[in-house]
């Protein structure tokens, strides 16, 4: 009865962790691409081609549903899998429509028009190619009308994650803020639109200062998971244990994950 939970690195962790605290008896195989992170600076092909390979080792693993826990893959790769590669009994989910509805105030399943909604000015913090793709802009115009989203492609935060060197990410994060404050001087909320960066989540906070809501993804997607499986509970695959599997180096992989996590982390090496 596992689920799969898919990240280019180590951001997804933190989507995995929130759902192990709201579905504890729920094995968990997660895989993280880290000889391949960043994403955020690649193709779209090439995003599609590294996320349909992470996805089919996590079915090997029998998951019948995988998290796209990666906005960059969820932007640039899910609907072209949906459309055409995700084969019969399987499901694959991305991160983007959580954060939409918490944004928007919607319930899940409300396909009423779009309409105005409170929140009127969004700074969103994501990847290069998360920001290219407008997937957000894109989803949002579904719900909401009338909402001014100012984007900042954070480029350098997820490598300096995925290096350990979380001074230089400090760093990076600050100057991102300050770059997006100046075109968007007081957004009423931000969007933290990428699994890596509540690893940084209290730096983002401290630099947008008071006054900013800010959303961040893991609680808001671990919710929609327990949600989405209460009504679909045939999508529990036939995997019964919790693994984590990368294809970096393991020990490095398990130790970052293990500081991060704040409890030991072992991966394997994904085949
Ligand atoms: N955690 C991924 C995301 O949510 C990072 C992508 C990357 O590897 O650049 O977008």
């Amino acid at each position: 009865m596992a689920v799969g939970i898919f990240d280019s690195g180590l951001g997804g962790l933190t989507v995995l962790d929130a759902v192990a605290r709201r579905l504890p008896d729920t094995p968990l195989v997660y895989f993280g691409d880290n000889a391949n992170a960043p994403y955020g600076v690649r193709t779209a092909d090439d995003i599609y081609d590294l996320t349909t390979r992470g996805v089919q080792a996590l079915f090997d693993q029998g998951c019948d549903l995988v998290i796209l826990a990666c906005n960059t893959a969820s932007a640039a790769a899910l609907r072209r899998m949906q459309e055409g590669w995700v084969p019969p009994g399987k499901r694959v989910l991305g991160v983007f429509v959580p954060l939409i509805e918490a944004l928007t105030e919607r319930k899940w399943g409300d396909n009423s028009p779009p309409r105005p909604v409170a929140v009127q000015t969004v700074a969103l913090f994501a990847t290069p190619a998360t920001v290219s793709s407008r997937a957000f802009q894109r989803e949002l115009a579904f719900r909401a009308i009338g909402v001014d989203v100012e984007a900042q492609p954070c480029a350098g935060v997820v490598d300096a994650i995925e290096m350990g060197d979380m001074i230089l990410a400090d760093a990076l994060v600050r100057s991102h803020v300050e770059s997006l404050m100046r075109r968007m001087p007081k957004p009423q909320a931000a969007i933290l639109g990428c699994t890596h960066y509540p690893l940084v989540e209290e730096v983002f906070r401290e630099a947008l200062g008071e006054g900013v809501a800010v959303y961040s993804q893991p609680d808001l997607v671990a919710e929609a998971l327990a949600d989405y499986l209460a009504r679909h509970p045939d999508k529990l695959g036939t995997g019964d244990q919790s693994i984590f599997l990368t294809t970096g180096d393991p020990k490095s992989v398990s130790n970052k994950a293990t500081q991060f996590l704040r409890r030991r982390i072992e991966f394997q090496a994904a085949n």
